[in-house]
């Protein structure tokens, strides 16, 4: 902040931040503003820390200090969170009591006039980082929760972050574009947040979930680079790496493949990690293949800074006698069959309690697994396993063989589909890795960046019998696939030109290369059930669209939140975000979402029906 001459301030104004006086300040003489933070009575002399979004700097009131004179019992009557605007005197602080912990820790101001700008009621809680508070008190004072450096670190480091990306595509001739947001449906697999139109009754905008077909149709107008820092809405469950609106810095180009995109991707990240961390990050980026991703680590998103490998020990059983074994086998009525794989712990066996196990049993139930078969190694190289008596000889040897088992090892075993086999076994790897201590915490600062590319272009859900697009409609099959989706076979190897940037097991973007030919768009709807009718009602101005010279395009979407929380080092997304919601969608400190009066529902022509209560 530029240092002002004292005699044009007001007293509400300052000549400094609490965050940057030091040694070679000393005399000065400044106004400061700020938050009272804390107030320490020292028989005759008061000290308070003045907080604002800066720092910290003490202040002291010593009535034996001239020019005080009233302001000492101003001085008195301060309390925490009350605003002050303070005028006074640079000086070191006495040996021994500076404060290495602060970087203006070294000095102190004396002060000669203060000005209550603000009281303030005594705060729900203390405004400190360390507090030991419901998340639920803070979040309804969020405004107060907000004065926590922690917080306040997170906003501005998000706040660079966005910097250092607008910069670099703009650097690479990227053009920011804003969107709407009162549009219409945009699929990304959740469901839509509508707003009713007044002047259309009846009608309804959606929010988008993404500007997906929008940045589409602004590669047929010729933008060729786009990218926008891009609000997205989607109502789905959350959990805490999802919001029901989060941001993302959206991007898509023209007449470019993953080879000439994925490089300007990874030097923007890598620009962030250096200027945000300074953390080199080595390029290229690895790439792993969405198949061996599944394989191996049972997840789309590996965390690949730990071992615990999924193993595949379908063959050593295939003739297995045990139902469990030979259900997940046996083909479904689609012709598909399951597999049984298993992750091994070595030298722990006698660590893990039946306790233990029945914990991790509960937890890959969470994941559709009907349970988790377990085998010992015991010290004479026996197995322990309520399944032992199924296993032939030959299995054992196998099995031994294939998991090189020793005595102390123990093997964690689903049978199933291999979508269950996969989510439960995914999710007891983070699981084990987490209570083995094996996952890095975010102060070591590894971060291993990766493409999973080559995902499945469909889905095929067994409840609603029909396909779904793994990542969204307008995603293309890769080339070497396109005859088999125009004709309609083998869909179900069927691979898209899509991918994902994971970090450390957080999906941190997502994005492919599109359809850009209408009659291979309407192919797609057509696929996932969606009717020509439908289509033309939802899609129709862009089926249309396509139709006026399309160039080749793709691109891809960061999430913002998952960015920042990552290079913050925090959990939950919700702390780099100034004003999220809970689980349930609720903002505590707004109460919303809430009713609105009937006048306001009239005027929209909307009709509220409450659904009943269940009865018990
Ligand atoms: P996708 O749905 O994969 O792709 O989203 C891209 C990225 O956005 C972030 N993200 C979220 N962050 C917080 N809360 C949520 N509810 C949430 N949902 C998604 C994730 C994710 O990787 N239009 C496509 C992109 C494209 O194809 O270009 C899209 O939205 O980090
Ligand atoms: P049951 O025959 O259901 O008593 O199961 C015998 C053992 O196999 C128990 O330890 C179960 O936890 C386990 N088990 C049951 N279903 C599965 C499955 N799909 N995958 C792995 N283990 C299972």
């Amino acid at each position: 902040m530029s240092e002002k001459s004292n005699s044009t301030v007001t007293r509400t104004t300052r000549t400094h931040t609490c965050g940057e006086l030091g040694i070679n300040h000393l005399n000065l003489s400044v106004n400061l503003c700020g938050w009272v933070s804390k107030r320490r009575d020292h028989g005759g002399l008061i000290f308070i820390d003045l907080r604002d979004r800066y720092g910290l700097t003490q202040i002291v009131f010593d009535p034996a200090t001239s020019s005080i004179n009233e302001g000492f019992a101003t001085a008195e009557r301060l309390r925490s969170e009350y605003v002050v605007w303070v005028k006074g005197t640079v000086r070191s602080r006495p040996q021994g009591m500076e404060n290495a912990n602060l970087v203006t820790g070294k000095i102190e101001v004396l002060c000669s006039d203060v000005v209550i700008l603000s009281e303030a009621k005594t705060p729900p809680f203390p405004i400190e980082d360390d507090v030991d508070v419901a998340e639920q008190l803070r979040l309804e004072y969020r405004y107060l929760d907000l004065r926590r450096p922690y917080l306040q670190k997170n906003l501005i480091t998000r706040h660079k972050m966005l910097q250092i990306v607008r910069q670099h595509l703009d650097e690479n001739q990227f053009i920011e574009v804003e969107t709407p947001i009162l549009y219409k449906s945009t699929p990304e697999g959740a469901r839509d947040f509508i707003v009713p139109s007044r002047l259309n009754p009846g009608t309804f905008y959606a929010l988008p979930q993404s500007p997906q077909t929008l940045k589409q149709l602004l590669m047929i107008s010729g933008m060729d680079r786009y990218f926008q820092i891009a609000r997205c809405f989607r109502d789905e469950d959350l959990r805490a790496d999802r919001q029901p609106e989060f941001s993302q810095i959206d991007i898509e180009t023209s007449f470019m493949d993953e080879e000439a995109l994925f490089p300007i991707l990874e030097t923007m990240i890598q620009k962030l990690w250096k200027q945000l961390l300074n953390v080199d990050i080595p390029r290229p980026f690895p790439k792993m293949a969405y198949s061996e991703a599944m394989n191996r680590f049972g997840s789309d998103k590996p965390d690949v800074r730990f071992g615990l490998e999924l193993q595949d020990i379908s063959s050593i059983f295939a003739t297995s006698t045990f139902q469990v074994f030979s259900n997940a086998l046996a083909p479904n009525a689609r012709g598909i069959k399951g597999s049984i794989r298993a992750i091994v712990v070595h030298e722990l066996a006698e660590k893990f309690s039946r306790k233990d196990l029945d914990d991790l049993t509960k937890h890959v139930a969470g994941y559709g697994a009907k349970g988790l078969l377990w085998i010992k190694i015991q010290p004479d190289g026996e197995m322990q396993s309520p399944a032992a008596k199924f296993f032939t000889p030959e299995e054992k040897a196998n099995l031994n063989a294939a998991l090189k088992l020793k005595p102390g090892s123990l093997v964690m075993i689903v049978a199933d589909k291999n979508k269950v086999v996969y989510d439960s076994l995914g999710a007891l790897r983070l699981e084990l890795g987490a209570k083995l201590g094996l996952i890095p915490k975010p102060e070591e600062k590894k971060f291993s960046f990766l493409w999973v590319v080559n995902f499945p272009l469909l889905e095929f859900d067994d409840k609603e019998g029909r396909y779904f697009a793994c990542h969204h409609p307008f995603t293309s099959p890769r080339p070497e696939f396109f005859e088999d989706f125009i004709q309609g076979k083998n869909m179900d190897a069927i691979e898209a030109s899509a991918y994902d940037m994971v970090l450390n097991g957080v999906e941190v973007g997502g994005g492919s290369l599109r359809i850009y030919r209408s009659d291979v768009q309407s192919a797609m709807f057509k696929l996932l059930g969606i009717t020509p009718e439908e289509a033309k009602h939802k899609f129709g101005f862009f089926l249309e669209a396509l139709q006026y010279g399309t160039p080749p395009h793709g691109g891809l979407a960061f999430g913002v939140d998952r960015l920042a929380a990552l290079i913050c080092g925090v959990g939950p997304i919700r702390d780099v975000m100034a004003f999220p919601k809970t689980q349930k969608g609720h903002d505590l400190m707004a109460s919303t979402p809430s009713e609105v009066t009937k006048e306001q529902l009239q005027e929209l022509s909307v009709m509220v029906v409450k659904p009943q209560k269940a009865t018990s």
